[in-house]
């Protein structure tokens, strides 16, 4: 694995108001994205949003209505591009999700399923997504003037199977601790867990190779017209924190979408090989709609204070930054003591045991996920209102540094995969106007 940090920050990019960021996934409100959607809209760039569509009452896929449409901020391109498989029929007459219907709790772990079966599900439902990518690709050729620049975004994560089963076995695998505990080991081991690793694979990894065997004519359409084409996608494979003074890799467990983004890693070096501009940014943990799941995810998130006061000591953002999370504690509590929880945690042996680059995802053990819980409720309790934590601000600060550093260095092809960690997401908030 070649471990590529981002340590100097990249040349301002020379797009302006005639080119456009094309968006492969839905925008949410706090979700990562956001942050190159600003970059773009101070140059007066167009944006183009996708939408993963909806399922009606009878669970078939369907473009958004009128009224749904007109709650979309930017230029959406109503093709429902929901990739998976979980609600495709097979030739037994079932989806994978009826497949699982009906299982009981103390069933789930010995339940067989037929992978024959499954595979021609993900085929159906990997048909149905290129359909509808082509049209989707139509549709932005029409928009996209021909010697626009384009920034691809890909965005799409995600893939578990929408069946009942799943989501309590899933949050013991994620939450539970002591006598809830669940081995990730033993889930992902399950049938169902792996028929959650080929459902992540297609949603998180494989769609990426698709938007860019789709827009080949586009990309050769821009190219030809003295324009570039380029792919940006968010990855996650651990990032740097400040630990003890000194900026050092570590990363949440057990994050078992991780085997799909190693997969995601694999799609961008194989085209960038071939000589397009592909690049995985591996982005720092944050908190998005994407993210209640993995509780714990966000412990690593408060030590950006470390980092910002390191990179910005002199930055009036910095210091205002700061006020205002010393104002969502508790009055007794300071940021001082609440980095003192989070070094602690960062340095913990029951926590370091589970950092491993070379093998890249680990699964929980029981002391983990107790330590990693109790720490998170304890950093909750020491601020003063659960609806206004300050993650919600830090994971701000860095999907927007993200954003920043994404689409500048997206102008020039350079490398298939960087790293955005914390050391380079303090410099360029604390250097933002
Ligand atoms: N939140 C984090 O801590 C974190 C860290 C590193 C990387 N990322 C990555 O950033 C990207 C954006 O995620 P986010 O955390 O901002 O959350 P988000 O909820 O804003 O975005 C998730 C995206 O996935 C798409 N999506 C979900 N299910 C899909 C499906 N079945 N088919 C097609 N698209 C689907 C959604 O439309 C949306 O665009 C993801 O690739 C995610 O893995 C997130």
């Amino acid at each position: 694995m070649n471990y590529n940090p981002m340590r100097t920050t990249p040349a301002k990019a020379n797009y302006s108001s005639k080119d456009v960021l094309v968006i492969f996934g839905e925008v949410f409100n706090r979700g990562y994205i956001n942050g190159m959607i600003e970059e773009a809209q101070k140059l007066g760039m167009t944006v183009i949003e996708s939408t993963v569509g909806r399922r009606d009452k009878d669970k078939n896929l369907r473009a958004l209505t009128s009224e749904e449409m007109a709650q979309k901020n930017y230029h959406c391109v109503n093709i429902p591009l929901e990739a998976g498989f979980d609600l495709e029929t097979n030739s037994s007459g079932l989806s994978p999700v009826e497949m699982l219907k009906g299982i009981k709790l103390k069933e789930w772990e010995t339940k067989k399923l037929d992978f024959a079966l499954i595979e021609e599900s993900r085929k159906k439902g990997e048909e149905r997504f290129l359909k509808y990518l082509e049209l989707w690709a139509q549709e932005i050729e029409k928009i996209i003037p021909k010697d626009s620049n384009i920034i691809f975004a890909h965005t799409m994560a995600g893939g578990f199977p929408r069946a009942k089963i799943v989501m309590p076995a899933a949050n013991k695998v994620f939450k539970g601790y002591d006598e809830r505990f669940y081995s990730s080991e033993k889930f992902w081991n399950t049938d169902i867990g792996k028929l959650c690793s080929i459902s992540f694979n297609e949603v998180t990894a494989r769609t990426l190779k698709h938007l860019i065997d789709a827009t080949g004519s586009l990309r050769a359409r821009a190219e030809s017209n003295n324009a570039k084409a380029s792919y940006t996608a968010y990855g996650y494979h651990g990032s740097e924190t400040l630990i003890d003074g000194n900026y050092k890799w570590q990363s949440y467990s057990p994050y078992l979408q991780g085997f799909a983004k190693l997969e995601l890693e694999n799609i961008a070096k194989d085209y960038f090989e071939k000589g397009i501009n592909c690049t995985v940014y591996n982005c720092p943990e944050i908190l998005t709609n994407s993210t209640t799941i993995f509780l714990g995810v966000e412990v690593c998130l408060y030590p950006l204070l470390d980092a910002l006061k390191k990179e910005g000591p002199e930055s009036e953002k910095v210091s205002k930054l700061f006020i205002e999370c010393q104002n969502s504690l508790l009055p007794d509590q300071t940021i001082s003591d609440l980095l003192k929880v989070t070094q602690e945690y960062v340095k913990n042996p029951i926590i370091t045991k589970s950092y491993s680059m070379e093998n890249w995802p680990q699964h929980n053990f029981p002391e983990h996920m107790k330590y990693m819980q109790l720490t998170s409720q304890k950093l909750i309790n020491m601020q003063a209102s659960k609806d206004n934590l300050m993650t919600v601000q830090l994971s701000e600060v860095i999907f927007k540094s993200c954003g920043e550093l994404m689409f500048n260095n997206s102008f020039i092809k350079t490398q298939p995969v960087w790293w955005l960690n914390h050391d380079i997401i303090a410099k360029t908030y604390a250097a933002q106007d």
